[in-house]
């Protein structure tokens, strides 16, 4: 069987990392592209990564390049290129700096792999996607974003945390826009089969949600010079994952919603199955009027920065 070929563009921290939990994975051959000021930096990283598989026994093949030429034909591309925050810096911040860099990403892409299926990491996460998929003109079933399954993993993690349970048993879900107004959801949380809402109290949930909903800036304060990139990159390799086997995950992700929550044609965190096509459903669920209201102000703020986006310039 033929192998899936994983192109990663960036390769700093998450696409780094993102390129290591793939190859560790098997998950298939994996190019890492860069345009660093040290042009051999993406070849150095690959190396070094693939004399670690004799270790871990795997057999992906990872290259790294500058050159888009590397890239032609992939299954997958993951885009984190462009910069990450830094302490008092929101997401959005980044927001003109790495549009540019989106554009410029997305032109290459469509040259060189018209057929992938694009994951967008780069922040401000709703908007790069969004600025993928206009770029590229590809079915918005072939461009996604990863910003969900990271948030509900941070939501799982302090859950598991706070209940003194193993994080398998921990199942969640969280909606909305990769920012400050993301949505854990509360009446799609359960452990071991047992509604949250049974385990713990209103106050303590309601801590957890919080935390979970500034799970990025409290590891920004943390590490002083960038962001996450440990969960982050594996959230990214658990979306290629789903698409190279077809796992059809239930999992939520950034998806283009047209009709489907009334959002009128954004991306915003849904519920969707991901799978060899791409987004293959986008689940709609009927929210509760305190969830449908966390959800618009959520998909308000995403609309907000796509608006600001459109008005700058590149
Ligand atoms: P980093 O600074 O370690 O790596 C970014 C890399 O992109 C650098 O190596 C840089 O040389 C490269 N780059 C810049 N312009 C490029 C271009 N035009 N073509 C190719 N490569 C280019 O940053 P890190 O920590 O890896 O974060 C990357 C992005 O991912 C940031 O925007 C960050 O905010 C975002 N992020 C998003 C998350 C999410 O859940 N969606 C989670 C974590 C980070
Ligand atoms: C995070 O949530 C910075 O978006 C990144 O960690």
């Amino acid at each position: 069987m033929k192998r899936a070929k994983i192109s990663i563009i960036g390769a700093g921290n998450v696409g780094a990392t993102c390129a290591h939990w793939c190859a560790a994975a098997e998950l298939g051959d994996i190019v890492l592209l860069d345009i660093p000021a040290t042009e051999t930096m993406p070849a150095g990283k690959a190396l070094d990564l693939m004399q670690s598989s004799p270790i871990f026994s795997f057999d992906s093949n990872v290259v790294g390049t500058t050159d888009y030429a590397d890239t032609a034909g992939s299954d997958v591309v993951v885009i984190t290129a462009g910069i990450p925050r830094k302490p008092g810096m929101s997401r959005d911040d980044l927001l003109g700096t790495n549009a540019k860099i989106m554009t410029s990403v997305c032109e290459e892409i469509k040259k060189s792999s018209p057929d992938s299926i694009i994951i967008v990491v780069s922040n401000p996460l709703d908007a790069m996607v969004q600025r993928a998929l206009q770029v590229t003109g590809f079915p918005s079933k072939r461009v996604l974003g990863q910003a969900g399954v990271l948030d509900t993993a941070r939501y799982r993690t302090f859950l598991a945390m706070e209940l003194g349970v193993s994080v398998e048993d921990v199942s969640a879900l969280l909606m909305g826009g990769h920012g400050d107004t993301m949505v854990p959801m509360p009446s799609c949380t359960s452990v071991g089969g047992i509604p949250v809402t049974r385990l713990l109290e209103r106050d303590k949930l309601e801590a957890i949600v919080d935390r979970a909903r500034k799970g990025g800036a409290e590891i920004v304060g943390l590490l002083k010079t960038g962001s996450a990139y440990y969960a982050p990159a594996a959230a990214t390799a658990q979306m290629v994952e789903a698409i190279v086997r077809d796992k059809k995950r239930l999992i939520p992700c950034a998806a283009y919603c047209q009709e489907e929550y009334g959002v009128g044609g954004y991306y915003v965190g849904v519920p969707i199955i991901l799978g060899a096509n791409g987004v293959e459903k986008i689940v709609v669920l009927d929210l509760d009027e305190q969830e449908q209201a966390d959800f618009q102000k959520s998909v308000d703020a995403v609309k907000e920065l796509v608006g600001v986006m459109a008005g700058l310039t590149g």
